[in-house]
C-alpha cells in the first residue's frame, strides 16, 4: 500500500491529503478567502504568506486525523502549475524539503489532473475513457482522458474569456453580493425565477465557450434600473445561462465521441443548479454522471495525492528536486 501526502497551494486554500490506493485518510484545509474579500479576488502576496503560516498545520491535522506518521510516507505530490507563481512555489518548497527529510520521491502534479482525480477518492478508478468538464475560477475546459497517469489529456476547448467560477465571481460583484461569487450568486438564485430574464447562451464553435457577453449583459440589466433591481431572478437567470451552455456542451462533447462518462469537477461543479441540470440531461442521452461531494470539487490536497498516488503505482519517474512552478502549465 502506497501512502501519499499531497499538497495544494495554487491559489487561496492550502490544502494537505494523504491518501493511500485511491482512499482518502486524512487532509486538512485552510484559506485565506476572507483577507482577500475586501479587494474582491485573490491577491497573490496575501495568498504565499497566508500558506507559509498555514503548511505546516495542516501537515500535522491529516497526520493527526490519517492517524500516520511521516515514517508511513511513500511518496510526495505537490501541485506544480497552472496557478499564483508565488502562491505555488509555497507548496513546492515545502514538498521539496519533505521529500529530501523523509527520502521519498517527489511527484510534481498538473492542478487539473488533480480536479480530475478527486473524483476517484469518492467513487473509484476512472473508466477507461471518460470526458471531464472542468469549471473552476480559472478553468473552463472539456477534456477527453484515458489513462489519467500515462496518457497525455486531450484538450477539446476552453473558455475564450471568463472562466465560469470568473463569471460567477464578476457577475457577484455586479449584484453587490460578497466573494467567492459562486456560493454567493447561488444561494440568492435560490428564491429567483431562472425564466425571469432571457440572457444571452454563447455558443461560439466545437468546444469552446464564452462568458464575458453573459457577464456584459447581466452589467446592462443592472445599469438599467438599478434602484427596482430583483438581485434572485437576476442571479438565477444568469446561473440558468451558464448551467445550460456547461451542460449542452459537455453531452455533445460525449456524444461525438462516444464515451458514455462524464466526470463534472472544479469549483463550480459544487453549484446545484448546475448538478441537477447535468443530471437530467445525462440520464437522457445514456451518460454516467460523476461529481464528486462539494469539498472534494473545490481546490483540495487530497486530489493532489489522488494524482501522486496514481503516478507512483503506474511506475512513473520522479520530478527532480530543482522542481520549478510552472504557473501557466500547459495540459
Ligand atoms: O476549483 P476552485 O476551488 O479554485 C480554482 O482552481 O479556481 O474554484 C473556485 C471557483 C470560484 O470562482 C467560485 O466562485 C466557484 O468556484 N464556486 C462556485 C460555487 N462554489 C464555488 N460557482 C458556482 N456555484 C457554487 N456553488
Ligand atoms: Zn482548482
Amino acid at each position: 500500500m502506497a501512502v501519499v501526502l499531497g499538497i495544494e497551494t495554487s491559489c487561496d486554500e492550502t490544502g494537505v491529503g494523504i491518501v493511500a490506493d485511491g482512499r482518502l485518510l486524512g487532509d486538512a484545509l485552510a484559506s485565506s478567502m476572507e483577507e482577500h474579500a475586501r479587494f474582491g479576488g485573490v491577491v497573490p502576496e496575501i495568498a504565499a504568506r497566508a500558506h507559509l503560516e498555514a503548511l505546516v498545520p495542516c501537515v500535522s491535522k491529516a497526520f493527526a486525523d490519517s492517524g500516520l506518521t511521516p515514517a508511513d510516507v511513500d511518496a510526495v505530490a505537490v501541485t506544480a502549475g497552472p496557478g499564483l507563481a508565488t502562491a505555488l512555489q509555497t507548496g513546492v518548497a515545502a514538498a521539496k524539503s519533505f521529500a529530501l527529510a523523509w527520502d521519498v520521491p517527489l511527484y510534481g502534479v498538473h492542478h487539473l489532473a488533480g480536479h480530475v482525480a478527486a473524483d476517484t477518492l469518492e467513487h473509484g478508478p476512472l473508466p477507461r475513457r471518460c470526458m471531464a468538464l472542468i469549471v473552476s475560477g480559472g478553468h473552463t475546459s472539456l477534456l477527453l482522458l484515458d489513462d489519467l497517469a500515462r496518457s497525455p489529456i486531450v484538450h477539446l476547448g476552453d473558455t475564450r474569456d471568463d472562466a465560469a467560477g470568473e463569471a460567477f465571481d464578476k457577475v457577484a460583484r455586479l449584484l453587490g453580493l460578497p466573494y467567492p461569487g459562486g456560493p454567493s450568486v447561488s444561494k440568492a438564485a435560490l428564491t429567483g425565477d431562472p425564466d425571469k430574464i432571457a440572457f444571452p447562451r454563447a455558443m461560439p464553435g466545437s468546444y469552446s465557450f464564452s462568458f464575458s457577453g453573459l457577464k456584459a449583459a447581466v452589467a446592462r440589466w443592472v445599469e438599467r434600473s438599478p434602484e427596482t433591481l430583483h438581485v434572485a431572478d437576476v442571479a438565477a437567470s444568469f446561473q440558468e445561462a451558464v448551467v445550460d451552455v456547461l451542460t449542452a456542451k459537455a453531452v455533445s462533447a460525449c456524444r461525438d465521441h462516444d464515451v458514455s462518462t462524464l466526470l463534472i469537477v472544479g469549483g463550480v461543479a459544487a453549484n446545484g443548479r448546475l448538478r441537477e441540470l447535468a443530471a437530467e440531461r445525462c440520464a437522457r442521452a445514456g451518460i454516467e454522471l460523476r461529481v464528486p461531494v462539494p469539498r472534494l470539487c473545490t481546490d483540495n490536497g487530497a486530489m493532489i495525492a489522488a494524482v501522486g498516488g496514481l503516478l507512483h503505482e503506474a511506475g512513473e519517474p520522479a520530478s527532480p528536486l530543482d522542481l520549478s512552478v510552472d504557473p501557466s502549465a500547459p495540459l
